[in-house]
Order: structure tokens, then sequence, then C-alpha cells
């Protein structure tokens, strides 16, 4: 990766994932492109750019004017609001990560769309669920999702694109918010604690769900993107982890910093059939294998990061 063109950056992952590829590969070298750019973001150090990713023409004239090698490409609709707009998570899900894939056919690019545990269904094996098993979702995300795994593959085949994925669990982070997602109470719990120190779950007890802390998940597209391509066996997409949690398990951390913290439950029909829908814990032994994926963060060390960090915006009166 040399010249990067981020699609969806203003998002919960691409606020952190472009400072971290602007301090590798060089601030200038880093360009940040969203439908919604924030003028006040600190992303603006760099290069900004305005892109819809429906509009093929207009992602080709970034790909040339910055001489782009490699899209990573985090547009999306994520679960629940895909559940409220499905046309529109398709439109965005696949037809924007086809313009992407048609630019890099033409253009040589590299090509990172991540997936994620929802590319599986209620008929997966729910435990340890396997790198390569069944994909029957429910959810329109999930059609996206294992659409984009497919496509991505083939155009690896096809026309040697080099596509590269993983399966993101739950994202757990403390600079912007999740988009819309099913995993975001894991999120909104740390918030929570720190302002009023108690949470209302949208998801019951008893659901567990892979998550990751998000220094995690930015090393994990940058190795995976950096990995020798002769010792990938697979590719669209990984599966990876950090940890198996539900939301009782977070609520005993918490309580360990924060021993008035308070749990309680209003379940959300649709958050919770989505993630009853989703694996519990899933298998990433290939990523381990292949370009040597492990992480970092577990939930002792992530709890005590998150409630430090936002407790300091507390103070601040940032949130
Ligand atoms: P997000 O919703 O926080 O951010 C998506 C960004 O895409 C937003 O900034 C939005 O403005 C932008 N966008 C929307 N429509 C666009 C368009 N037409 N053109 C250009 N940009 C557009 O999502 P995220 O959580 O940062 O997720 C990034 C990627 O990682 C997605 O593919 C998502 O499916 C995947 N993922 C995320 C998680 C998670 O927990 N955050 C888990 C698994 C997979
Ligand atoms: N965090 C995402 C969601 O819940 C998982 O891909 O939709």
């Amino acid at each position: 990766m040399k010249n990067i063109l981020v699609i969806g950056s203003f998002g919960q992952i691409g606020s952190e994932l472009t400072p971290e590829l602007r301090k590798r590969y060089s601030i200038s070298n880093v360009v940040a492109a969203d439908l919604c750019p924030k003028p006040d973001s600190p992303l603006s150090e760099g290069p900004v750019e305005k892109l819809d990713i429906t509009d093929a023409q207009a992602i080709a004239d970034l790909v040339k004017k910055y001489s782009i090698d490699t899209i990573v490409n985090l547009a999306a609709i994520l679960s629940a609001v895909g559940e409220k707009k499905p046309m529109l998570a398709w439109n965005i899900g696949v037809n924007g990560m086809l313009n992407c894939l048609e630019v890099a056919r033409e253009s040589g690019c590299a090509v990172f769309t991540p997936s994620s545990i929802a590319a599986f269904g209620p008929d997966t094996p729910a435990d340890n669920t396997p790198q390569d098993t069944i994909q029957r979702p429910c959810t329109m995300y999930g059609v996206t999702k294992v659409t984009g795994e497919l496509m991505s593959d083939y155009y690896f085949k096809k026309y040697g694109v080099d596509t590269r994925s993983v399966r993101y669990p739950g994202i757990i982070s403390n600079v912007t918010m999740p988009g819309g997602g099913t995993t975001d109470y894991a999120v909104e719990i740390y918030y929570d604690a720190v302002k009023s120190g108690r949470y209302v779950s949208p998801l019951g007890a008893g659901t567990f769900l892979d998550m990751m802390y998000m220094p995690d998940a930015i090393d994990a597209c940058i190795n995976l993107m950096e990995a020798d391509p002769l010792k990938l066996r697979h590719r669209n997409s990984f599966n990876i982890s950090a940890m198996s949690i539900d939301p009782e398990m977070i609520a005993a951390e918490i309580k360990k910093h924060l021993p008035g913290f308070e749990l309680v439950y209003d379940i959300e029909p649709i958050k919770q059939g989505i993630a009853n829908t989703w694996p519990n814990s899933m298998d990433d032994q290939c990523a381990r294998e292949e370009w040597g994926w492990k992480p970092n963060w577990n939930l002792q060390t992530m709890t005590a990061d998150m409630l430090k960090v936002v407790g300091e915006k507390f103070a601040k009166g940032v949130i």
C-alpha cells in the first residue's frame, strides 16, 4: 500500500483507521472520502474528498487524481438501519462495492472491503463457527456481505484484482459512535456507565457475540493488506475475533471499576432477532495461520481503557 483511498472514512472504523494509515504511509498519501465529510474533523489535516460510492466515475476520477493503488471500502448501511432501509443497504453495500471492484480492475488497485459476523445466519454452526461453512443470512446487511465476499473472490480469480477482507465482529471504540448496528450496545454501555451509571440493553442476557477493540480491528486491516499473498489460501473473508461476550460479562467488568453500575434490559425485538441469527463465537484459526492474526486486547484491558478514555471525554464536557 502506498496511496490509499478510504471510502466511508468518517464512520466508526474510518475515523480511526484513516489516521493510523496516515501515520504509517504519510498524511498526503491517504485520501479520506465520504458522502458526508465533517469539516471540523481531525481528518481535515490531510486530503478529504466528498464522494458517493454509487458514482463509479467519481471513484475512478479520485483514483486517477491521487494515483491510488489501494481502495479501503468502508461505506455501508449497518444491520439495524439496513432492516429499515434494505434497498439503500443493497445499493451502497453491493452496487457501491461493485463500483470499487470495477475501478480497481481498470486501474490495478487492491481492495479491502470488510465483511461481518452478519454474513452468517441461523443455519450456521453458532459455536466456534468455522471459516468455511453455511452462509444463509436473514438480514439485508448480511446478504450484502455474502455478496461482497463472493464478488471480491470472483474479481480475484477472474481478473487478478488483489481483494482481501475480514469478517469483523462488533467493534468497540471511543472516537466515533457506531452507525446503527446490532452490536452498538457494546459501545453505548461504556458511555452510559460513565454518564449515568446505568444502561438499558436492547439485547438480552446470554446473547453472546464476537467483539473486538478498535486497535485490533485497525491492525487486522493493515496486517492483512500487507500480508504475503502467497500465504493466503483464503481471501474474502477471514473470520477474526478477540472475545465472545454478552451484556452480563461487560457489566461485570464495568462493575470492577464502577461498583454502582446498573444494567437493566428493554429488549429491542429487531436487534435481538438479528443477534439470535449470528454466531456466538467464530473460529479464526485460518487468519492466525495464513497471515498471523492475533488480537492484543481482551475484555479486561479493553474495559479499563474504554472507561478511562470515555471518562476523560465526560470530564472535558465533550460527551
Ligand atoms: P459506519 O456506518 O460507522 O460508517 C460508514 C461510513 O460510510 C459513514 O461515514 C457514511 O457517511 C459513509 N457512507 C454512507 N453512504 C455512503 C456513500 N453512498 N458513499 C460514500 N460513503 C458513504 O460504518 P463502520 O462501522 O465504520 O463500518 C465500516 C465497514 O466495516 C462496513 O463495511 C461495515 O459493514 C464493516 N463492519 C463494521 C462493524 C462494526 O462493528 N463497526 C462490524 C463488522 C463489519
Ligand atoms: N456491528 C455490525 C452490526 O451490528 C456488525 O457487522 O451491524
